[in-house]
């Protein structure tokens, strides 16, 4: 019912605040010296995991086992232990957890991480909570009742005026989109092709197809969740990314819908008008979300009452 999902927010807002307290705990250790990077090499050199990883997905996993023992867990560190290669979403309330998405900008020590909590019912992202502890940056959502900015903040977040979605995809735009994990040198593989899209859509070359060309700027950030919470706020106007999976999106496509944005499990079309497209499935792994179109003005932006 509407009480129980609203419960059910409420421990998962609190829940995705404690968790970023220990991220930023972990992060100001090793700033002070006291502590050393705990890392360890998964597929490659750029794929890794860190003790705080781990140990932030266990404090979440116990806290939320304890809460609702009947609740399916499914997170990043406990999956890749291998306990399963199906397909990780069924009908049952499942709880989809990123604890550290950004793992690479943590160990760097740059500010994109955070901690990812998603809340599926029948199959659907129904709550979604994102806390970036050093940017300060709390974004919460459930299903109706629209997304948030540190509780306060309507997304997305209010522009004056609202720059329209351009009619061909990208001109104009903030485009975001991730380098992965899969870094081989493959001539004409996804890197390659992904490389050249960049160029193509960020200088005047692209014009010369007829597509892109002159993105106002071309973004990678380090966090697939933070990439979609910024298109829920507004401020990327498109994200494209392959290659991820359903910890890294299920809490931001929660927000990206609650914020008036599209996410679908499709390859970029060649306008971004906001024609149907079908819903995001997670386990799709290719996904692109488009900000809201700003036709709701008045709405975002506002204060909480
Ligand atoms: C990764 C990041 C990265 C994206 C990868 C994700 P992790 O998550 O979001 O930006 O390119 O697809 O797996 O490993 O930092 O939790």
């Amino acid at each position: 019912s509407d009480a129980e999902i609203e419960q059910v927010y409420q421990f998962a807002l609190e829940l995705g605040k404690n968790a970023g307290k220990l991220l930023l705990e972990a992060a100001q250790k090793r700033m002070s010296g006291d502590v050393q990077l705990d890392e360890v090499e998964k597929l490659n050199s750029v794929d890794i995991v860190t003790k705080t990883d781990e140990e932030v997905e266990a404090f979440i996993r116990t806290s939320i086992l304890e809460k609702y023992p009947d609740h399916k867990f499914v997170g990043e560190e406990s999956y890749s232990k291998g306990s399963s290669k199906e397909y990780l979403i069924d009908d049952s309330p499942t709880w989809c957890i990123d604890p550290l998405d950004g793992t690479v900008n943590f160990a760097h020590l740059s500010p994109f991480y955070c901690v990812s909590i998603g809340f599926l019912v029948q199959s659907q992202p129904v709550i979604g909570i994102v806390c970036a502890p050093f940017l300060q940056q709390t974004f919460s959502a459930r299903r109706d009742h629209g997304a948030w900015l540190n509780e306060t903040v309507r997304l997305p977040l209010q522009r004056n005026p609202v720059p329209p979605l351009p009619p061909t995809a990208p001109k104009g735009c903030i485009f975001s989109c991730e380098w992965g994990k899969d870094r081989r040198d493959i001539p004409d593989g996804n890197l390659a092709r992904k490389v050249e899209s960049f160029v193509n859509m960020a200088t005047e070359l692209g014009g010369k197809g007829g597509k892109g060309g002159m993105v106002h700027g071309v973004r990678s950030l380090g966090s697939a969740t933070l990439d979609l919470c910024y298109v829920a706020m507004g401020g990327f106007d498109i994200w494209w990314e392959g290659g991820c999976w359903e910890w890294d999106v299920c809490a931001g496509i929660c927000l990206l819908q609650e914020a008036g944005g599209l996410v679908t499990t499709a390859n970029p079309p060649e306008d971004v008008d906001h024609a149907p497209v079908p819903p995001a499935k997670l386990g799709g792994r290719l996904y692109l979300a488009i900000r809201a179109a700003g036709d709701g003005e008045g709405e975002s932006g506002r204060e909480a009452q």
